[in-house]
């Protein structure tokens, strides 16, 4: 009887893996002898996030690939962070466990599109969130993440003409922090636009004292209600900080883990979705699994690649991103 399970890393590795193997003990292993870092996003399921040598939000992963003198990145993350890994770190390899892991914010920008949207304005400065492809950074002036989208926008002079893209939530979340006025790309996240505000009200009447923590991807409606607007980083941070005792958190659920392991005595609830699926669960994160992160690293594939003259224009304005964001010490 065959006693070993199936993985499929679609179109890379097709592989059995022996299931008496400690897998953290095995990716610990490979991490040493191939001289390989792995960093993973708040959304990743808890096991990659506790093997991880570095969980973060976009900018700080960002940061940490910019850093490292690791031979290898495995980017436990989606396609789009691997590639901005990648940008930064051309000569590294930079691995992503499931190649298939996208996002649909990115996907709702077609580089092709919004070449024809940026010529419509061309006065403007091009502002991209770093949730897009690398065809889009190659396209753009400045990139920005969530934790430092309002300071970038505030960084430019008042009658400085601003195209931010591809997300419409985040967009007007900025307009409305720096009273700026911007053309706006209408892309979304689908995680973030899933919370339900009749829902998230009723959650409050049960439970009077908990603060509402919202991402700023989330739409209008839901950021109107929020205590604490703020990037992933942000938000772990506001609740360790915070007196109150429980939290609604409007993102992604794999933030409670980390949320739960700094905050033993705190409870942190799923904000409620606008129908009964898990639906804040992002799928193209939760593509990733300990089984396809240990294959990943065994194998050394999916690899990223970015073609170089992508790189050398997507590289300006994610670095003009990391120099705002240091000078400002964020
Ligand atoms: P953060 O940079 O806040 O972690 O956001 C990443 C993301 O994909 C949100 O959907
Ligand atoms: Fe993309 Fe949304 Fe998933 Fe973040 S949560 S990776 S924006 S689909």
């Amino acid at each position: 009887m065959d006693t070993f399970e199936e993985i499929s890393v679609k179109g890379f590795v097709e592989e059995k893996i022996d299931p008496t193997l400690d897998l953290f003990e095995e990716i610990e292993k490979l991490k040493k002898q191939k001289n390989a870092v792995i960093l993973a996003h708040y959304y990743q399921e808890p096991d990659i996030q506790d093997i991880a040598d570095y969980i973060g939000d976009s900018l700080g992963l960002s940061q940490q690939a910019a850093k490292t003198d690791a031979d290898i990145i495995v980017f436990a993350g989606v396609h789009f962070m691997a590639e901005t890994a990648k940008i930064l770190s051309p000569t590294k390899k930079v691995l992503l466990p499931d190649a298939k892991a996208g996002c649909s914010l990115a996907d709702s920008c077609p580089p092709h599109l919004f070449k024809k949207f940026k010529e419509q304005h061309p006065d403007h400065l091009v502002i991209t969130y770093v949730n897009c492809t690398a065809e889009l950074k190659a396209l753009s002036d400045i990139v920005c993440t969530s934790s430092n989208a309002v300071q970038i926008v505030e960084s430019l002079p008042k009658d400085q003409k601003i195209i931010f893209g591809p997300d419409k939530n985040l967009g007007k979340y900025v307009m409305k922090k720096t009273g700026r006025d911007m053309v706006l790309w209408n892309g979304a996240c689908m995680v973030h636009e899933i919370f339900s505000r009749e829902k998230i009200t009723k959650l409050k009447e049960r439970h009077p004292n908990a603060k509402l923590l919202a991402h700023p991807e989330c739409e209008d409606i839901i950021l109107q209600m929020a205590d604490y607007i703020g990037s992933t980083t942000g938000l772990l941070k506001y609740a360790g900080k915070s007196d109150a005792q429980e939290f609604i958190v409007a993102t992604e659920s794999g933030i409670l883990h980390q949320m739960e392991k700094e905050n033993p005595g705190k409870t942190f609830i799923p904000a409620p979705p606008n129908n009964n699926c898990a639906c804040n669960d992002c799928p193209h994160m939760k593509r990733n699994t300990l089984e396809k992160l240990y294959l990943c690293i065994k194998n050394e594939q999916p690899e990223i690649f970015v073609p170089a003259d992508i790189i050398e224009k997507a590289v300006k304005p994610i670095e003009r991103m990391l120099s705002i964001s240091a000078s400002l010490g964020l």
